[in-house]
């Protein structure tokens, strides 16, 4: 269903304080009807963390000089998917800061490489933005999905999370152009982070039915103690479920994944997010070496896990809440 604005803002303000269980349902019966109780999982591969930008929520930024800075060799991201395809992984995520040091060939060829090892796999990018003819030199090199989160779909508070380089309109068309090159694309954004308001929450939603995305990243915004915004307290557990519930409810068939910050402010969160109409979830594939260089925010869950054990453990949490992991490519569907 298609909300309005003001429809969005009075949802958000009925279930502030606790999301209504009816609402809950809804977006549940909603995920059923398309995924079943089927969780799709991806791999994740934080291959650098070298960033030009300098947003102002990121605990990667370029400007923080206390980030010990890494970029994984072409060898060792493969060793990562070798290891994701034995335990049965058919997606790899690879994501990064906005890295100047890779260039774009450089790219082209990890993915190919990639693509030919594992042509039963599905290979996403989430690295930022890039013009238009680089993006497609990715989608030419083999790359099926691209996640670029549009963190606040108003121009102002855009603005007040991000250098004055950057734009929400430049955002923007980057996501045009990755949808019509033909990508599966990823929107997404933070849940309360710093001077957000309840009109900036329902323009997402507004942004989202516009864009039809395939996929949408939501989670909660977590202060990172190396940033100015580290003063700011993170979003809340409830108000993250209910714009999961709403993105259920206006996108019905969009791949939705409870997101490692949810776990990180609440030990259930993403259990709790898989009933709100979440149905992705996306373990660490990264050495274990250098995850706690990738923390983009304070407290970042699974930090020590090697995957096999995090596949485990999160095998178990989608069943408490009875729903089965799904080894699948698992694409946006298109019945
Ligand atoms: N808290 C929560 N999420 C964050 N991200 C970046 N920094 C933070 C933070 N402090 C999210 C952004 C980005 C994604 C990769 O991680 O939405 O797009
Ligand atoms: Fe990673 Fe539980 S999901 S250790």
């Amino acid at each position: 269903m298609s909300f309005t604005k003001q429809e969005v803002i009075d949802i958000i303000r009925e279930n502030r304080d606790e999301l209504d269980p009816k609402l809950r349902l809804r977006a549940h019966e909603e995920r059923k009807k398309f995924y079943g109780n089927s969780v799709y999982v991806r791999g994740l591969i934080e291959f650098t963390n070298y960033c030009r930008n300098n947003c102002k929520y990121c605990g990667i930024r370029g400007g923080n000089v206390n980030v010990s800075r890494y970029r994984l060799t072409k060898e060792q991201i493969l060793e990562c998917c070798r290891t994701g395809y034995e335990l049965g992984f058919r997606t790899f995520v690879l994501q990064g800061g906005d890295d100047p040091q890779i260039t774009d060939d450089e790219i082209c060829d990890i993915v190919s490489a990639i693509k030919s090892e594992y042509p039963d796999c599905a290979v996403t990018l989430s690295i930022g933005e890039r013009s238009r003819d680089v993006y497609k030199a990715y989608f030419d090199a083999g790359t099926d999905r691209y996640l670029l989160r549009h963190e606040t779909a108003d121009n102002g508070h855009y603005n007040k999370l991000h250098p004055k380089e950057m734009s929400f309109e430049i955002r923007k068309r980057c996501l045009y152009d990755l949808k019509d090159i033909g990508f599966q694309v990823g929107a997404g954004f933070m849940v309360g982070s710093p001077y957000q308001t309840d009109e900036n929450l329902a323009q997402d939603i507004m942004f989202l039915q516009e864009l039809q995305p395939h996929m949408v990243g939501i989670g909660p915004f977590i202060p990172h103690k190396d940033t100015e915004f580290k003063d700011f307290s993170a979003g809340t557990l409830n108000m993250t479920l209910v714009m999961l519930c709403i993105t259920r409810l206006a996108l019905p068939k969009v791949l939705l994944p409870a997101t490692t910050a949810l776990g990180t402010i609440n030990p259930r969160g993403r259990e709790e997010g898989l009933l709100c109409g979440a149905n992705v979830v996306m373990p660490n594939l990264s050495p274990t070496g250098v995850r706690h260089d990738y923390s983009l925010y304070d407290g970042k869950i699974c930090m020590g896990d090697e995957a096999a054990e995090c596949i485990s453990c999160l095998g178990k949490r989608v069943e408490t809440v009875g729903f089965k992991l799904d080894f699948s490519r698992g694409d946006h569907c298109e019945m």
